[in-house]
């Protein structure tokens, strides 16, 4: 192989790589989890305080983030399913992952199928 192939493969593994971010990438903006903590206290804090985010280990672990995006904008809030806009259930969903310890990052987190191959994985690592 010469070594121009040899760089082109090594060009293409590591974009490949790169297409699937991680939930440490920094998958989302500050300013969509502070948009979502503000959307949190009016929509969700009367039924859920905000501990109840911090347990998605027990009952997310193995799904994804496309899987909560569409359990959260399917029936919640539970008083008013489906009332609010995608962009503020990404907010929420933002604002959940930064309760759960994940970094943000420079862009904002949108709808797309990334979302459906980035895991929750707990106690794996
Ligand atoms: C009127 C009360 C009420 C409001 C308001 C409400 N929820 Fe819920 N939520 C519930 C109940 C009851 C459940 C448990 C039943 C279920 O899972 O459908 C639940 C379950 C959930 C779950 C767990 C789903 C799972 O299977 O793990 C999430 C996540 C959630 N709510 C998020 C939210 C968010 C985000 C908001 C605000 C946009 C919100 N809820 C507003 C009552 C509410």
């Amino acid at each position: 192989m010469s070594g121009k192939e040899l760089s082109f493969l090594l060009l293409l593994s590591g974009t490949l790589r790169g297409e699937i971010p991680d939930l440490n990438d920094g998958i989302y903006s500050k300013a969509q989890a502070e948009g979502g903590a503000e959307l949190y206290a009016t929509y969700c804090a009367h039924c859920h305080l905000p501990g109840f985010y911090a347990n998605l280990e027990t009952t997310w672990d193995g799904m994804s983030v496309l899987d909560f995006y569409y359990k959260i904008s399917g029936s919640m809030p539970a008083d008013r399913p489906r009332t609010l806009t995608q962009s503020q259930y990404l907010k929420i969903v933002a604002w959940i992952l930064a309760v759960n310890g994940f970094p943000s990052g420079n862009n904002s987190m949108l709808l797309n199928n990334k979302l459906g191959l980035i895991k929750f994985k707990f106690g794996s690592i």
